[in-house]
C-alpha cells in the first residue's frame, strides 16, 4: 500500500536526517508519496508566512507527517511554527519515549521511560506583552479540557504498552491554581484506570530524581514547558538529543519528529546523527500498520549501534551521517 505522507525537511541538519531517514525507509520497501514543504524563515521569505496554509490542508488531508527540526529566532522574530503548528493541528499530546541503546554510550543503560507532555497550553504558548517599559507579562494558561484529555491519553497509553506507574509532575506547592488544576485532573482521571499506579512529584526534585535514581519511574506527565525541558534531561540518560524520537497526535492526525532542534553549529557538514529521526519513523510506521518493517529499522539500527563499528561523532565515533545511513541499509 502506498501512503500519502506530508514531508517537512526543516532548517540545520533537517533535511540531512529527514534525507537519511528516507532512505531507509525506502530500503524496508517502504512505499509514500512525500508532499514536501518548508517551514520557517525560508517560507517567510517565500509566501510571507512562516506556516503556509498549504502545508496545514496537507496534513489535515494526509493525516500523518514526518518532521525535521524548525528554527526560531530567539528574543524577537516570528512565533515558533512548531508551537503554531501543534495547535492549529490540535496535535495534544506529545510522546517521547526514552529507551536506552546498546552501544550507546551513557551514564545508565537500562532506561526505559516514556515521557507524556501537553502539547497545546501553559506557558509555552508564548502569550507574553510589556505591561509598562521594563515589565512583561507571561500568561500561563491551564484548563480542566486539556489537562484531563492528556491525563486520559497517557493512562490509555499506559495501559496499551503495559506500563504501571504514571507520575504527575508540578510545582503545585506554589502554582497552587494553574498546576493545581493538572493535579487534580490527573488525580480524578487515574481513578478510572486502578491497575496503573498514579502518584506526583513536584518539578525541580524530579530533576533530581532522575539524574540519580531514573528508574524508579515509568510513565511521566507533564505540562508543556516542564515537558519541553524535562524530556532533554531524559534524552540525556540515554546518551544525548541524537537519540531521541518523538511524535505529536491528535484525535485522528498524527507528526512523527525527534525530540532535537536544527543544530546549526553541525548543520551542512553531513556529522548529524539521524537515529532520533528514524526512530521517530519506526513510531511512525507502527502507527500505520507497519509492524513489521518498524521492527526492522529498529533492528537494524540496534546492530550498527551495538556494534560500534560506525558511529557519529556524538556517539564517540567519526562516521558521517551517510555511512551510518549506509550501514543500517546494509544490516537491513
Ligand atoms: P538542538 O537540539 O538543535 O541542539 C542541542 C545540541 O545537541 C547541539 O550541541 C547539537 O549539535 C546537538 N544535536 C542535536 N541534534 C543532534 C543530532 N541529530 N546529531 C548530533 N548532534 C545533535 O537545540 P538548540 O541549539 O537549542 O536549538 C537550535 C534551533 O532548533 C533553535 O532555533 C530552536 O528553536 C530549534 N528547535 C526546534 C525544534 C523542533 O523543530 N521541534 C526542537 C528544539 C529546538
Amino acid at each position: 500500500m502506498k501512503h500519502k505522507i506530508t514531508l517537512i525537511p526543516g532548517d540545520g541538519i533537517g533535511p540531512e536526517v529527514t534525507g537519511a531517514t528516507i532512505s531507509v525507509l525506502r530500503a524496508t520497501g517502504f512505499e509514500a508519496e512525500w508532499e514536501t514543504f518548508v517551514v520557517g524563515a525560508e517560507a517567510l521569505s517565500r509566501f510571507g508566512d512562516p506556516l503556509p496554509q498549504d502545508l496545514i490542508d496537507s496534513i489535515k488531508r494526509n493525516k500523518i507527517a514526518l518532521k525535521g527540526p524548525v528554527a526560531t529566532p530567539i528574543g524577537t522574530g516570528f512565533v515558533s511554527s512548531n508551537v503554531r503548528l501543534r495547535k492549529a493541528l490540535d496535535l495534544y499530546a506529545n510522546l517521547r519515549p526514552i529507551k536506552s541503546l546498546k552501544g550507546v554510550p551513557s551514564r545508565y543503560e537500562d532506561i526505559n521511560l516514556i515521557v507524556v507532555r501537553e502539547n497545546t497550553e501553559d506557558l509555552y504558548s508564548g502569550l507574553e506583552h510589556e505591561v509598562v517599559p521594563g515589565v512583561v507579562e507571561s500568561l500561563k494558561i491551564i484548563t480542566d479540557k486539556a489537562s484531563r484529555r492528556i491525563a486520559k491519553f497517557a493512562f490509555e497509553y499506559a495501559r496499551l504498552e503495559g506500563r504501571k506507574k504514571i507520575t504527575a509532575i508540578h510545582k503545585a506547592n506554589i502554582m497552587k491554581l494553574s498546576d493545581g488544576l493538572f493535579l487534580r485532573c490527573f488525580r480524578e482521571v487515574a481513578e478510572d484506570y486502578p491497575e496503573i499506579k498514579a502518584d506526583d512529584l513536584i518539578v525541580d526534585n524530579t530533576c533530581m530524581q532522575l539524574v540519580i535514581n531514573p528508574n524508579q519511574f515509568d510513565v511521566l506527565l507533564l505540562e508543556n514547558l516542564y515537558g519541553d525541558i524535562v524530556s532533554d534531561l531524559c534524552a540525556g540518560l540515554i546518551g544525548g538529543l541524537g537519540v531521541a524520537p518523538g511524535a505529536n497526535i491528535g484525535e485522528e492526525i498524527a507528526v512523527f519528529e525527534a525530540v532535537h532542534g536544527a543544530a546549526p553549529t553541525i548543520a551542512g557538514r553531513g556529522i548529524a546523527n539521524p537515529t532520533a529521526l528514524l526512530l521517530s519513523a519506526v513510531l511512525m510506521l507502527k502507527h500505520l500498520n507497519e509492524r513489521d518493517r518498524a521492527l526492522r529499522i529498529q533492528a537494524a539500527l540496534e546492530k550498527v549501534l551495538a556494534e560500534g563499528k560506525v558511529l557519529t561523532r556524538d556517539l564517540g565515533g567519526q562516521a558521517t551521517t551517510l555511512d551510518f545511513t549506509e550501514a543500517i541499509i546494509h544490516a537491513l
